[in-house]
């Protein structure tokens, strides 16, 4: 992995030029540009493909930051205290006097907030004077990017710079929760739902239906590998990639495992480059072996089952 204080200094300058670029986060790659600027949003949707309508997720370095912008409330106490930073994006009520560009927004009145962990983003973060809107560096609908060469394979050229931070260390993207009225879940993913309801005390109503869109992001063509999948499979078809979390007797050079142990944050962190690489690899179609649902697993079959939507 390639990280030096220069490179953090790199990115900086790319950013304070408005330029977008390519940054590592725990749990995907980001592709980021400074929050309070129109005109830096306005690219990030462009090289995305991204609908206006679907708003970005803004990360913040501290909570005084934070609390410039957004309203806070008793929820999001005890959440931040327990689970910032990290895989957990807060849907909290934008503040009047905000600076934060109304293009990451589509102008409505509520921001998503995360504080991610990785520790050369969080330095980043450090040294600037705005936040950063970032969402998951990839083209609209397609595979999120776990390491700095998924990034380049998604924007070439077309984007400056990519800070590399080594291989993310969740793999999937953070969960969200909506805390403007009563909290509900708009997201699963990185952060197991049932340690956000334990601290909260209650069950959590869980809103990620695509067909009830409540987050615009919710659709269902998402974390797409390009090509045919099928979950839940015993006996996979011959040229067929065949993703598993098990160990088998025989291991044919089409099986791809994911964990060898069952060891489903193993599984979620190479879910998205075991999709990337069996799509390059020339497969036609993927069949996937069944995954517990249970803990991360839920998160692992929720990008499955939209995966399996192409
Ligand atoms: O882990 C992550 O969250 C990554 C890393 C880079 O932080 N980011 C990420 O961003 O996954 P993105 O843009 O790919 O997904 C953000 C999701 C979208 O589905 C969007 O619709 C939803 O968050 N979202 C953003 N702002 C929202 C808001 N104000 N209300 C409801 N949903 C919102
Ligand atoms: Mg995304």
């Amino acid at each position: 992995m390639k990280f030096n204080q220069s490179n953090i200094k790199k990115a900086k300058k790319y950013l304070n030029k408005n330029y977008c670029i390519g940054v590592p986060t725990e749990t995907v790659y980001g592709l980021a540009a400074n929050a309070y600027s129109n005109y830096a949003v306005k690219k990030i949707f462009r090289l995305k493909k991204r609908p206006k309508s679907n708003p970005l997720i803004v990360h913040y370095s501290n909570i005084n930051d934070l609390k410039k912008d957004c309203l806070i409330n008793n929820n999001f106490l005890k959440l931040y205290k327990k689970f910032s930073p990290g895989p957990l994006t807060y849907v909290l009520n934008l503040k009047k006097n905000s600076k934060i560009s109304k293009v990451v927004t589509n102008k409505d009145n509520s921001l998503a907030v995360r504080f991610p962990k990785h520790k050369i983003f969080k330095q980043l973060l450090n040294k600037l004077d705005y936040p950063l809107a970032a969402p998951s560096a990839n083209i609209s609908t397609r595979l999120s990017s776990v390491q700095a060469s998924d990034v380049n394979e998604e924007f070439g050229n077309s984007i400056k710079y990519v800070l590399d931070g080594g291989k993310c260390s969740i793999g999937l993207e953070s969960t969200i929760i909506d805390l403007t009225n009563k909290p509900r879940i708009l997201r699963l993913g990185g952060l197991e739902v049932s340690k956000i309801e334990k601290i909260l005390g209650k069950k959590l109503k869980i809103n990620i239906n695509p067909k009830k869109k409540i987050s615009p992001g919710q659709s269902q063509l998402h974390y797409s590998p390009g090509i045919p999948l099928r979950m839940n499979v015993i006996k996979p078809k011959k040229n067929e990639a065949y993703i598993l979390v098990k160990k088998k007797k025989i291991s044919p050079s089409n099986y791809f495992y994911l964990s060898k142990k069952n060891n489903l944050k193993e599984a979620a962190k190479n879910l998205y480059s075991f999709l990337r690489k069996i799509k390059n690899e020339g497969y036609k179609s993927i069949a996937v072996e069944k995954v517990q649902n249970i803990g991360i697993g839920q998160s692992i079959n929720d990008r499955l089952k939209r995966a399996s939507k192409f």
